[in-house]
């Protein structure tokens, strides 16, 4: 498939997906969206790859929902074309570390996406927000329900009620954000944490995420339930013998992801 809104390339075991919709800020249209979809479908299917990387440029990660796309769609529009998640599914299904580069803004969809994403990964100009409000909309793509996981409800009723922008600082304070770095250094950090986990088993990865996203939607005993079978689970692993021998033998693990 020929890409028109991302570029996308391989950097050692990080695939790596730069929304490439400069004329817009990277608004997110459904070409972009599919496009998306389909490298990240790719990337999870290459054995070489152990996570994804999904950054934006230096002005915008994406400034959201594209609203020349949306202005004029009717109700019957947006709910028979189930506006604006029918081809974000893959975003949310991936079984892979996705990592979120951002710099600059990160508004209403470009948030949304930012926190379907594991990791955020933040420049100092990064700006965080649900300004939808602003265009007579509430959030449409998680704002109401990620946001609040991730921030707090007072964080969250803030944003979404006032269309006020987080900066990269505040963000980390209330837990969006995972670290912050230098704009120019956005991608490299994040390209650096795919390099430790491609030290370790990709099969306990992928556990890991599917038990911390398990948090977000069942009750603590479904939860730890969830986590011990996944612990047990690792003990089928040829990567668990070599982690712990290679802990008792004082030497590195060398993981082959099975
Ligand atoms: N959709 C379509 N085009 C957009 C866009 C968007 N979300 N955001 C920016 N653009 C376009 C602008 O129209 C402009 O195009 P032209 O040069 O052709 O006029 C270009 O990108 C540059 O933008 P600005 O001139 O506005 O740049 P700025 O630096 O002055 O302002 C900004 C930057 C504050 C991000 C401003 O562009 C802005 O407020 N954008 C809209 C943010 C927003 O409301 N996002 C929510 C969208 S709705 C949504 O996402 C729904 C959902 O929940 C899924």
């Amino acid at each position: 498939m020929a890409y028109s809104a991302i570029v996308v390339e391989k950097r050692g075991p990080a695939g790596l997906v730069r929304l490439n919709r400069p004329e817009a800020l990277n608004a997110l249209n459904d070409t972009l969206v599919d496009e998306l979809g389909h490298a990240l479908a790719g990337f999870e299917a290459d054995d070489a790859i152990v996570a994804i990387v999904l950054t934006g440029s230096e002005k915008a990660f994406a400034a959201g929902a594209d609203i020349a796309a949306m202005a004029t769609m009717s109700w019957m529009d947006a709910y028979r074309g189930d506006y604006i998640t029918r081809n974000w599914e893959r975003v949310k299904t991936c079984r892979k570390p996705v990592i979120a580069a951002v710099s600059g803004f990160a508004l209403g969809g470009g948030c949304e996406l930012a926190m379907m994403c594991d990791i955020i990964v933040a420049g100092e100009s990064a700006k965080f927000g649900q300004p939808e409000v602003r265009l007579g909309i509430p959030p449409g793509a998680g704002g109401t329900q990620r946001l609040p996981r991730a921030a707090g409800k007072a964080k969250a009723m803030d944003l979404c009620l006032t269309a006020r922008f987080m900066d990269a600082a505040e963000a980390e304070r209330v837990g969006l954000v995972s670290r912050i770095v230098a704009d120019e250094r956005v991608v490299d950090e994040a390209l650096a944490i795919v390099d430790t986990m491609a030290g370790y088993s990709l099969p306990v990865l992928m556990m890991i995420k599917e038990s911390v996203n398990r948090a977000f939607e069942t009750t603590l005993t479904e939860g730890l339930l969830f986590e011990r079978r996944s612990f047990h689970a690792a003990f089928g692993l040829e990567d668990q013998k070599e982690g712990m021998n290679a802990f008792l033998e004082k030497r590195k693990a060398d993981f082959r992801h099975r």
